[in-house]
């Protein structure tokens, strides 16, 4: 048979367990790499979507969340937390619940979509509303984690780095080598520092013939990595990506600068132009935090920085449904009408 097994059993000789690890999995990862018509023919590049929404709890989190609840439950914890914008709680709040620990999520209030919030619910974590944004958030974490005994599962915690980097290894092991661009949001930035080692790892192994180049896009209220200093009130409509202080910040740098890549800023309104055209063209639907990485390569092309001819992937982070307001607001209200095929053929343009 060829059911997908997770990423550890899929990828186990590329991280850190052994034989008698206690494997934390919900089948994570294997995740659909989708040929883009309408990305392709704007760009004269062959585009790929990595499509992350499709993993279990709809987020690219999950990778590096069965790594981080493994490593914790093979040490013994009981007891995990995490800052989060939405995404990573909602994974961590699912992988405790199949290691039977206590999950403790910080979000920021007011700021966390509605499906992220629904999703911590149902899976029975401790959620806090901080007061604050999610570099806040994060601090509070770091702090709880060095002073209770509770584990913190964000992506400071290099096993989440690890589980993260598998997606590069699926990306070389379907195309049969790297693709010469990857292009992908940044937040708190690990994974664009997780994708980068992945990419590394195996180019290193003789499993590619090359690295890409790392094409980041951040929001433009929320870019302290393109305008070089921290921002203090981080603000954008893409919720998960809402973040002034990045934790990975160096690593970004460097992935950025040894693949020859960069790091860019989209507006909201470029970002929500990008989430329209991949649900309503390519039949994709992402949340908007993911289309930042769309976003972003069609501003590279429109500025002539995207030479013909090349593979390039593009990660979509998050499912759609995870924040769905975005895809109501500004849509024309469905009409109604009676049980009657005619009046129903009539308002279809059928008749
Ligand atoms: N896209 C989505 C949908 C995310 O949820 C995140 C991060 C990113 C992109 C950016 O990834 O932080 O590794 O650069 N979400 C975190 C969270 C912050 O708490 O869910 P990054």
């Amino acid at each position: 048979t060829h059911q997908w097994r997770g990423i550890i059993e899929e990828y186990r000789d590329r991280l850190p367990v052994t034989d008698t690890t206690p494997v934390v999995t919900l089948g994570e990862g294997g995740t659909p790499l989708v040929p883009a018509q309408v990305l392709s023919e704007r760009t004269g590049c062959e585009v790929r979507l990595k499509v992350e929404g499709a993993n279990p709890t709809g987020s690219f989190k999950d990778r590096g969340m069965t790594m981080a609840i493994t490593r914790a439950k093979e040490e013994g914890a009981q007891a995990v937390i995490c800052a989060s914008t939405g995404n990573t709680s909602a994974s961590a709040a699912a992988y405790a619940v199949r290691a039977g620990m206590v999950c403790a999520v910080l979000v920021p209030q007011g700021k966390i979509a509605l499906g992220k919030m629904g999703q911590a619910l149902v899976y029975g974590s401790r959620i806090l509303q901080v007061d604050g944004n999610f570099d806040d958030c994060l601090n509070l974490a770091r702090r709880l984690s060095e002073n209770y005994p509770v584990a913190l599962v964000n992506s400071v915690n290099p096993y989440r780095i690890e589980g993260q980097k598998t997606a590069a290894f699926e990306i070389v092991d379907a195309l049969g080598d790297a693709p010469d661009i990857h292009v992908l949001p940044v937040g708190n930035a690990g994974n664009i520092t997780a994708y980068w080692k992945g990419y590394k790892e195996y180019a290193a192994d003789k499993m590619s013939t090359h690295t890409p180049r790392m094409w980041g896009f951040q929001a433009s209220g929320s870019a302290p990595i393109v305008r070089g200093e921290i921002v203090k009130d981080p603000s954008t409509i893409a919720t998960a990506i809402r973040i002034g202080n990045p934790a990975s910040w160096q690593q970004a740098l460097a992935a950025r600068d040894e693949s020859g890549g960069f790091i860019d800023e989209v507006t909201d309104r470029e970002i929500l132009r990008a989430y329209r055209l991949l649900a309503a063209q390519e039949g994709v639907f992402v949340e908007p935090a993911s289309a930042a990485s769309v976003a972003g390569l069609l501003k590279a092309a429109e500025q002539g920085k995207v030479d013909p001819g090349q593979r390039i992937v593009c990660t979509v982070t998050g499912n759609g449904l995870k924040d769905p307001d975005w895809a109501v607001a500004g849509a024309p209200q469905p009409v109604t009408v009676p049980v009657d095929a005619v009046a129903a053929a009539e308002q279809l343009g059928l008749a």
